[in-house]
């Protein structure tokens, strides 16, 4: 049971270091059907010799800031903290600090401290010795070991649980591990990246955030801006993310101007799956202005307009009776309201596989549209974190 666990869990951590001994290699891509939002780091940025340029685009006042940021902390191995919205690139700012430092060439190990369930984050970071616990069939080196001489990337601290907080701490102050269940200091080098969007001023003065491992993780924070604040941005990433598709398509002058106005509150991220979209919808033609704003549109109204999923077409006993009640209400001189079609024909419906289907497909979108924030996926199911993540357990979903 904990080892499957722990092999799930090991996925969340996306790219980077080499897989520990004892677990398989990761599954070439067409061999298991992954989900959507897995594909997050996609071979455009796993391409060889990054630069700060290929990873980072934008000219704008605030991301050529970020840039210079970037390049200054490089030279130096000081804890970085980013903050900034979901979506806005702190992953790819973390990146960006390791490509352009002394320990490029070594391994980026990122860690989504927020999804892993807390029994299993100790062993994740830190590692296990055989038969430490029930489960540890063999031993295993931690995330720090695996980051040595390279770049530990620590992804939402600000839904560490506290007690791991402790641990962490000591381990950033002495700067060795030691194993669960084992004896010995393990020395380990690792430059720590983390980054959280959240406000963690607010969790340290709630004490859901302990101040002192506040300070030694941010001695050098970077902000980012939200796309909103650096729209000047939104014509060059539509251009990059098109190229990155490989796809034959552009946006005229009238479309532009929309994607630039519009709001983006799942930021860069958000802005790549409009292009990903476009590239399927409206392969190798000219976007505009209308197309724009059907690919804007708030999903309900992307659905009234025949995107997505098709809808149950109405029976004709339905429509029938539909055609009826109009005509009625017409006479009497009212709107009828909007009644929901009904669920019910006159086949049997398998209750529980249907509601077990609904909430794999809500759980989806939702860790999607979070980008893998468990906490964030669950605030938008209005569910407790655990509950969310025992349902992930039971749909054998993953978070990133
Ligand atoms: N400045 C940028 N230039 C190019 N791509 C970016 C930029 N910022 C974000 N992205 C892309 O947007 C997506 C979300 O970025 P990510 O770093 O995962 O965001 P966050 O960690 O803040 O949620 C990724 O696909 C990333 O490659
Ligand atoms: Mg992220």
């Amino acid at each position: 049971m904990f080892s499957t666990q722990a092999q799930d869990f090991r996925d969340t951590v996306r790219d980077g270091g080499g897989f520990a001994p004892g677990f398989p290699p990761p599954p070439h891509p067409a061999a298991e059907p992954r989900l959507a939002f897995a594909a997050e780091h996609r071979p455009a940025v796993r391409e060889p010799r990054l630069s700060i340029e290929s990873l980072l685009i934008g000219d704008s006042v605030a991301m050529r800031e970020v840039r210079h940021l970037v390049r200054q902390v490089a030279r130096c191995d000081a804890s970085v903290v980013i903050t900034g919205p979901t979506g806005s690139g702190k992953e790819v700012i973390a990146r960006a600090i390791h490509v352009e430092s002394h320990r490029g060439a070594a391994p980026f190990v990122a860690v989504n401290t927020g999804a892993i369930p807390r029994d299993l984050l100790e062993s994740e970071l830190f590692g296990h010795e055989k038969g430490s616990f029930t489960g540890a069939i063999s031993q295993r080196r931690g995330r720090f070991e695996e980051a040595d001489t390279g770049t530990l990337f620590l992804d939402e601290i600000g839904d560490m649980p506290f007690d791991m907080q402790v641990k962490l701490l000591r381990v950033l102050e002495e700067r060795t591990v030691q194993r669960v269940g084992g004896r010995g200091q393990i020395a380990v080098d690792a430059r720590i990246v983390s980054a959280t969007h959240r406000d963690i001023d607010a969790a340290i003065e709630e004490q859901r955030f302990r101040a002192d491992l506040f300070y030694r993780l941010a001695v050098f924070p970077i902000d980012l801006p939200s796309l909103a604040e650096r729209r000047e941005d939104v014509p060059q990433l539509v251009r990059h993310f098109v190229a990155a598709a490989n796809a034959k398509l552009s946006f005229n002058a009238a479309a532009m101007e929309r994607m630039i106005a519009h709001d983006w509150p799942g930021n860069v991220r958000e802005l790549r799956n409009v292009i990903d979209r476009a590239t399927i919808i409206f392969a190798g033609q000219v976007v505009g202005a209308e197309q724009a704003d059907m690919l804007l549109a708030p999903r309900g109204r992307r659905l009234a307009a025949g995107v997505g999923p098709a809808q149950r077409p109405e029976s004709e006993g339905q429509r029938d009776a539909r055609t009826l009640l109009n005509d009625l209400a017409s006479r009497l001189g009212s709107e009828l309201p909007e009644t929901p079609a009904p669920l019910l024909g006159t086949e049997p419906v398998d209750l529980r596989t249907t509601v077990a289907d609904l909430e794999h497909r809500y759980i989806t979108e939702a860790l999607r549209a979070a980008d893998g924030v468990v906490a964030e996926a669950a605030r938008l199911l209005s569910l407790q974190r655990t509950t969310l993540i025992e349902k992930m357990r039971k749909h054998g979903l993953k978070a990133a």
